[in-house]
């Protein structure tokens, strides 16, 4: 069945602003559950909102087409369990996992916490998920024309030479199933995930993915914690330059002390993301080396700013939660807008630009 947009009264096409105040005020957690099982039960509650990214959005990264450059970061469907709606959204890409080898359960409840006046969430979670198998299942009915990249983490109490197998054994089971593999060091809430952000154990790891990497062709991307120093940054980023990762996402959540366990997203990671990434970036000029940009990010000028240093792809996921489904596609019309202004045929021609050449498209488009 399908729901007609075009035909909805706009107090339905709110739904999700009226159904908030009710979800925001149950538990972080279960509402997110609740949310989940909705969705994946009547997937084609999306067409209530849905936005297919207009052709001008469409992109090409590592061979393959992005129909937009905007995805669902890890962790909000770790078990894709609800991937027909988000693709029916018009998401061009969802990540789901991370997942381990093995379910789990991950750290004790509570493990969520929200900041409305911030619009910003903290968690704990410590990759609680249904393991590798479940996963395989389920993506064998994944949507056919939304990008899928699968999260791998190490499970809870694995060594660091423990993780290296349980990350290739990862890489190889997920390989065939997904257009690009992330391999997470950037969790604050497993322990000794963090530790393995050194220049050693990637060299390691990422010498031993190499011949899969070779034998699958699936992109190979590492996902990095904004809480390392500048100088670690540029030492694990030149480590993976070199070892000719496929790309890099940045960041994770960031760990505050202040306000507790676990790590931080949205509104108050917004800027400390945004230096990192820029850092990044200017790191991985010369070498081409894509970088998926991912924290804080809810604002087309957000995304400008990204682009501007040189960002091609990006992710959500507090910003969805605070804004809802609609924002899908209010993004997607402000990137037409963008596209329509700038006199260039799609994305792909905006991404080709030299940075200079990008900004002054921005420059012109007033930002
Ligand atoms: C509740 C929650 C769970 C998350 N779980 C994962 C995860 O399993 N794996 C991962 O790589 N990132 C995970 N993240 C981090 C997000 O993918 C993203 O990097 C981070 O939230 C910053 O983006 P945002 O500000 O748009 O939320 C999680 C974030 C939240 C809020």
């Amino acid at each position: 069945m399908q729901i007609q947009s075009h035909l909805m009264h706009p107090f339905l096409m709110n739904l999700y602003q009226l159904a908030k105040p009710l979800l925001f005020s149950l538990d972080p957690e279960k509402a997110h559950h609740l949310t989940l099982q909705l969705t994946s039960l009547m997937p084609q509650l999306a067409d209530l909102w849905s936005s297919p990214p207009p052709a001008s959005l469409s992109s090409t990264h590592w061979g393959t087409h992005f129909a937009s450059p905007l995805g669902l970061a890890a962790g909000l469907d770790k078990n894709a369990q609800s991937l027909d709606f988000f693709a029916r959204l018009g998401f061009g890409a969802l990540e789901c996992g991370t997942v381990t080898l093995k379910p789990q359960i991950g750290n004790p409840l509570p493990r969520m916490f929200r900041y409305p006046e911030e619009s910003s969430l903290r968690n704990s979670m410590g990759f609680p998920n249904e393991g590798a198998d479940h996963l395989t299942r389920r993506l064998l009915s994944k949507p056919q024309h939304t990008r899928l990249g699968v999260n791998i983490g190490k499970s809870k109490d694995a060594t660091a030479t423990e993780a290296i197998d349980e990350y290739l054994n990862l890489y190889e089971i997920f390989a065939a199933q997904s257009d690009w593999i992330t391999v997470n060091i950037s969790s604050p809430n497993t322990q000794g995930l963090r530790d393995l952000q050194n220049q050693k154990w990637l060299e390691s790891l990422l010498g031993e993915l190499s011949s899969l990497r070779q034998r699958y062709h699936t992109p190979l991307l590492v996902k990095l914690s904004p809480d390392m120093s500048d100088e670690e940054l540029k030492l694990v980023t030149l480590t993976l330059i070199k070892q000719k990762v496929d790309g890099i996402i940045a960041t994770n959540t960031t760990h505050m002390p202040d306000r507790g366990a676990g790590g931080v997203s949205g509104k108050l990671l917004r800027v400390k993301a945004h230096q990192k990434r820029k850092f990044i970036l200017d790191l991985c000029l010369e070498s081409q080396t894509p970088v998926i940009g991912v924290g804080g990010i809810e604002s087309f000028e957000d995304i400008l700013g990204f682009w501007a240093a040189g960002g091609k792809l990006f992710q959500i996921y507090t910003a969805f939660v605070f804004h809802g489904p609609a924002l899908v596609g209010q993004l997607h019309r402000a990137i037409e807008q963008f596209i329509k202004r700038s006199g260039l045929k799609n994305l792909d021609a905006f991404f080709a630009l030299t940075i200079p050449e990008r900004q002054k498209v921005i420059g012109l488009y007033g930002h």
